[in-house]
């Protein structure tokens, strides 16, 4: 797809980070755009941002509280499209909500690790199916479906338990290359593109457990503040003489560390994916520190786990992520 102006995009997650950015940069494009969220007041935030420049007449920019991990939001989500947007095709697809946490099977609860799986794998999965019928309408489709580095790598360091998030995030790799068959046989008018991010500057960490918690303050429950410590004692820090105030502390200095201290920003990333999609490529890597990790982690992949890979790893590309 050479260029999204006229066109209709989908954009799940769209209330902050990269959701937020490719709504903005598709919309001043000239790209109509719909999108989903958990969260009213952050869409809202990013339909405010999108129209701040005055809008290109006709073009509409509609937003819709709906979980991606629940079959029924996505239908009503879709059916609400159809009414607001008043056309019965779409054009691009980004399955790009996501959440981390219920990283271990032990020190995670089941209900957590399967939040995590089920918005992460089911809501890319369930995407796709949804919104299947609309892009089969258009002359032309793109399904754009957020993985991870954690799509080919499996951990974020020694010491810190990620299973869910990273099982999820190799299915949508899988299942995105697997579909690119699929389609050139069945529907070959709408290519596939699986994006893997390096460390982007979003707020998912503080989004992610408000999400999984169910809670709208900063304040770390008294389970959060013990498995904060269990997190850093995996890590090898002793946190026997910090207070609960001391690891509160450090809980909000990692979720503004991982925003303010990445390598790529959340626009920037955005705009590597949408010039992905325009060049045809299937697997599009964002940032320098994803192009790395793929390039380590094919040559030495029996190392991939070791904690030296990881150490020469973050230190190469300047990951502080705690
Ligand atoms: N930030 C990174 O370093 C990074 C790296 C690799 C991959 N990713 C992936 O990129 C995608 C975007 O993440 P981001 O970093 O922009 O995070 P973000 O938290 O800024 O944005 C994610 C958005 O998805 C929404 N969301 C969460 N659960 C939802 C649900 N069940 N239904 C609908 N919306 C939901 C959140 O409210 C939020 O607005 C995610 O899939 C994430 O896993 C991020």
């Amino acid at each position: 797809m050479k260029d999204f102006a006229g066109k209709t995009a989908v954009i799940t997650g769209g209330g902050t980070g990269m959701g937020r950015e490719l709504a903005r940069q598709l919309v001043a494009e000239g790209c109509n755009v719909a999108m989903c969220d958990v969260s009213a007041a952050a869409m809202a935030e990013t339909k405010r941002l999108c129209e701040v420049e005055r809008l290109p007449q006709g073009l509409r920019v509609t937003t819709h509280v709906a979980d991606v991990s629940i079959e029924d939001q996505l239908v009503r989500f879709r059916d609400e499209l159809i009414e607001q947007q008043a056309t019965d095709k779409i054009h691009l697809l980004f399955n790009n909500a996501g959440i981390g946490g219920g990283g271990s099977l032990f020190t995670s609860t089941r209900e957590q690790w399967e939040k995590t799986f089920n918005i992460c794998w089911g809501g890319v999965y369930l995407g796709v199916r949804t919104f299947m019928p609309l892009l089969l309408k258009a002359d032309e489709g793109h399904i754009v479906n957020t993985s991870s580095v954690n799509g080919f790598w499996a951990t974020v360091g020694p010491g810190v338990s990620h299973t869910a998030y990273s099982a999820a995030k190799f299915a949508v790799k899988g299942f995105t290359e697997a579909l690119m068959t699929d389609l050139s046989l069945n529907a070959p008018h709408i290519k596939c593109s699986v994006v893997m991010p390096g460390h982007i500057g979003t707020s998912i960490v503080s989004n992610s457990r408000k999400i999984q918690t169910g809670a709208e303050s900063e304040a770390l429950t008294p389970n959060e503040i013990l498995a904060t410590r269990q997190r850093l004692k995996g890590m090898g820090i002793d946190t026997a003489g910090m207070s609960d105030a001391d690891i509160q502390q450090i809980a909000l200095d990692r979720a503004r560390n991982f925003l303010e201290q990445a390598p790529t920003s959340a626009a920037a990333a955005a705009r590597i994916i949408l010039d992905g999609v325009k060049a045809g490529s299937w697997r599009i890597l964002v940032g320098d520190d994803a192009h790395k990790l793929d390039e380590r982690v094919r040559q030495s992949p029996e190392n991939a786990y070791t904690p030296e890979f990881y150490q020469n790893f973050a230190k190469e590309v300047g990951w502080r992520l705690g």
